[in-house]
């Protein structure tokens, strides 16, 4: 299988190809990801809340990013792995920016990073690429920020906000980013941060008019529970089918009807 590289998802821009994304943050899950022909892998910082009960993305660790990623790559063929700086990692201090990305790609072995902001990182964009490290920006709602905005509701409806959105991303693109991240804003707006920039633009509620998509994985298979934003759209209720057959175990356990003879030794 041929993998996925920065110059595909390029071409797929190009061609009008969509790029679908998915988040991954353990082996298990990564390899029915990657087998069902994702194109890319985040190993996102929400893994802060889906894998350890966090409220926010802020208190996971760039040893924690580095144990999730370390068994994504291990799982995965053909996708393109793209790695969460954590908060406190790069912002405000290239040289500790340049040190985080480099230990991500030595110690797990991914493909990229992300970092979460504009014009704020640009210096920490500029030594990562510096060497030799793909750098995939995020914009619009950015989770490590929380407590600037107060409240995870749509970004950049304002035209203010907007403005400030739209000279980030073509700053990003100008600083050699190869695809910036949208999330939760204005459908209309993602359409010309996508029009406006070559670079693709991957959207998380930022509408249709973008060049792929990506999703919290636990969100989409229904794993995750109480969280019901506008712009999921839940595949499977993975929650009812585990719960169910966690249920026929503990009942043919309580039953004694396993293990069976078969499956004894
Ligand atoms: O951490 C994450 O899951 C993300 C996606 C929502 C883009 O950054
Ligand atoms: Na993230």
């Amino acid at each position: 299988i041929k993998r996925v590289t920065t110059h595909q998802l390029q071409e797929m821009k190009n061609r009008g190809e969509k790029i679908s994304m998915l988040t991954a943050y353990d082996f298990s899950m990564a390899r029915i990801l990657d087998q069902a022909g994702i194109d890319v892998l985040l190993v996102g910082d929400s893994a802060s809340n889906v894998m350890a009960g966090n409220e926010t993305t802020l208190p996971i660790t760039l040893d924690q990013m580095i144990y999730h990623a370390q068994g994504v790559v291990r799982a995965i063929s053909r996708a393109f792995v793209v790695v969460d700086l954590p908060f406190g990692s790069y912002q405000g201090n290239s040289t500790q920016a340049l040190k985080s990305a480099i230990r991500i790609m030595k110690e797990s072995g991914a493909h990229s990073v992300k970092l979460e902001g504009g014009s704020e990182i640009q210096e920490s964009i500029v030594r990562i690429l510096s060497a030799g490290v793909p750098v995939m920006g995020h914009l619009g709602l950015t989770p490590q920020s929380i407590y600037k905005f107060g409240t995870y509701t749509v970004r950049a409806r304002e035209e203010a906000e907007a403005d400030k959105l739209i000279s980030d991303a073509k700053l990003l693109e100008e600083t050699g980013c190869y695809a910036i991240v949208l999330e939760k804003i204005p459908s209309k707006l993602a359409k010309r941060v996508a029009e406006t920039v070559n670079i693709p633009i991957i959207g998380i509620g930022a509408g249709p008019h973008v060049d792929g998509q990506v999703l919290v994985t636990h969100d989409m298979l229904g794993i995750t529970q109480e969280f019901q934003p506008r712009f999921l759209r839940q595949y499977t209720d993975m929650s009812q089918i585990m719960t169910e057959a966690v249920q026929g175990y503990i009942k043919d356990v309580k039953a004694k009807d396993f293990p069976s003879d078969k499956e004894s030794y």
